[in-house]
């Protein structure tokens, strides 16, 4: 009778899990027709290639993770799913065999119970986080955790129930709340965890564990970057891979080099590199990533249109948000006073390589409030108020809903 506890404990996931088979499902490249081989077909297979890693690769970053912060002891004793889900992690809910759902929706699967956090893990169903899980005697032991580029640039769509669903690749999850996880490390001191803890859903500060200061950014969007060659809300890279190598490394702490003179940065993990060869496919899949278009009936379209009138003439917005993907990023940069978050201490531009901003790209900006770099505007109303405040335009109150109804649609 050693084991009954043990295998009540958990439950009914694994015997279930067990009876049904795994389908391998072909990634079938866009546009459905033949396959041909070529250019195509090559970027094509890149970006499938690229989708894997940004879903499911941690560089090797269990060494942060796992090794320095052991955060895959505190989530087997103490992070049933519902606590999980709380802190804004997703559930892949195609990643669930058709039995765990059911138990799920009966309530024979504990969502209040640490194993069964363990048992999502191994089946590969938390958005952004690897777990490696080992059955000793017949019972799972997470013994190595990780995280993955989805872990903040993706979310899912409730579609099962709140926190999980499908996966929306390139959405920033602005319920993650990477501070809050990372301060239950037992490895992290006092000051630290109070510093993680004081910035809130949605936001992280890549710059903290570097130059020691605590300021966080919004969670942007991984979607609508094709085009542009300046990456971050700084503009520190021209292309995505720049940004990719640096987060991969210094933030998420995979094994491989990142150098940034301008910063005086060289942070370098481990004796192997398992980050360089996967830039480029991982670069290739984020710039097929599409900005979703405004759901049909969140906005006025008449007012839209009046609002694109005023965006491009008394509002003056179209001088910095120019062209198909409303920014000048590839020609110039902005100084800090630009932003309509400074003055702000500290300044997250002097914080940067290029101590400059880049003009925020506006597709699908509906999608992701709050808004500038610092979440300090709520919504697409108080953004044109602010504008117009701030910049003395004098439009009255209905050009200002107006252009906040254009922001909607875009
Ligand atoms: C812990 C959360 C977190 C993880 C994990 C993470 N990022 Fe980010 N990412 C951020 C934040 C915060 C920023 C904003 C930084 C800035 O612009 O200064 C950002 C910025 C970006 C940008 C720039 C977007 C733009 O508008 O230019 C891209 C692209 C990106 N991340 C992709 C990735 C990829 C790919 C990975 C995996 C290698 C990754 N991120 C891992 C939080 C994260
Ligand atoms: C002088 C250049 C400039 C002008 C003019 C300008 N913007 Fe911006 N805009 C920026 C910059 C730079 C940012 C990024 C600020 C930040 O994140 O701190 C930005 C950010 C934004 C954002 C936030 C996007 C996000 O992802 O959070 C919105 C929305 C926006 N601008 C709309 C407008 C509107 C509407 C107007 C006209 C009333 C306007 N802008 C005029 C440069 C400009």
């Amino acid at each position: 009778m050693k084991h009954a506890g043990g295998w009540a404990r958990r439950s009914s996931v694994w015997r279930l899990a067990g009876a049904i088979s795994v389908i391998a499902v072909a990634v079938v490249a866009c546009g459905g027709g033949a396959a041909v081989d070529g250019p195509d077909a090559a970027q094509a297979a890149l970006a499938a290639q690229g989708r894997d890693i940004f879903r499911y690769d941690t560089f090797g970053d269990e060494a942060q993770w796992t090794d320095a912060l052991g955060l895959h002891e505190v989530i087997a004793a103490a992070v049933d799913p519902v606590t999980a889900l709380s802190v804004g992690l997703k559930v892949d809910a195609e990643a669930l065999p058709a039995a765990v759902v059911a138990g799920i929706q009966d309530g024979s699967v504990d969502l209040k119970d640490p194993a069964t956090t363990v048992a999502l893990l191994k089946l590969n169903a938390v958005v952004g986080v690897r777990g490696t899980v080992e059955t000793v005697n017949g019972v799972d032991k997470l013994v190595r955790v990780g995280i993955t580029c989805a872990l903040c640039h993706s979310t899912v769509d409730n579609s099962f129930a709140k926190g999980i669903g499908k996966r929306l690749d390139g959405w920033p999850n602005r319920d993650l709340n990477p501070g809050a996880i990372i301060a239950l490390s037992p490895a992290v001191d006092a000051a630290t965890k109070a510093a993680l803890n004081s910035w809130g859903p949605g936001k992280f500060d890549p710059r903290h564990n570097i130059d020691g200061l605590s300021k966080p950014v919004v969670i942007p969007p991984a979607y609508g970057l094709a085009g542009i060659h300046r990456i971050t809300f700084t503009g520190d890279g021209e292309d995505i891979a720049y940004w990719n190598r640096y987060v991969a490394v210094a933030e998420m702490g995979g094994l491989g080099t990142v150098l940034e003179p301008r910063l005086n940065l060289s942070v370098t993990h481990g004796s192997e590199d398992l980050v360089s060869s996967k830039l480029p496919a991982l670069q290739a899949y984020q710039l097929t990533l599409q900005a979703p278009p405004a759901p049909v009936g969140s906005f006025d379209p008449a007012a839209a249109t009046r609002g694109r009138a005023v965006f491009e003439g008394a509002g003056k917005c179209v001088t910095c948000h120019s062209g198909s993907t409303f920014t000048d990023a590839n020609t110039r940069l902005h100084p800090p006073a630009d932003s309509m978050a400074e003055p702000e201490s500290p300044s997250y531009a002097a914080r940067s390589a290029t101590r400059q901003y880049r003009t925020a790209p506006l597709k699908g900006v509906w999608q992701h409030a709050p808004y500038f770099h610092d979440g300090s505007a709520a919504t697409l109303d108080e953004v044109a108020q602010t504008y117009n405040t701030r910049l003395g335009l004098g439009l009255n109150a209905q050009d200002v809903s107006d252009l906040a109804q254009y922001l909607k649609s875009l």
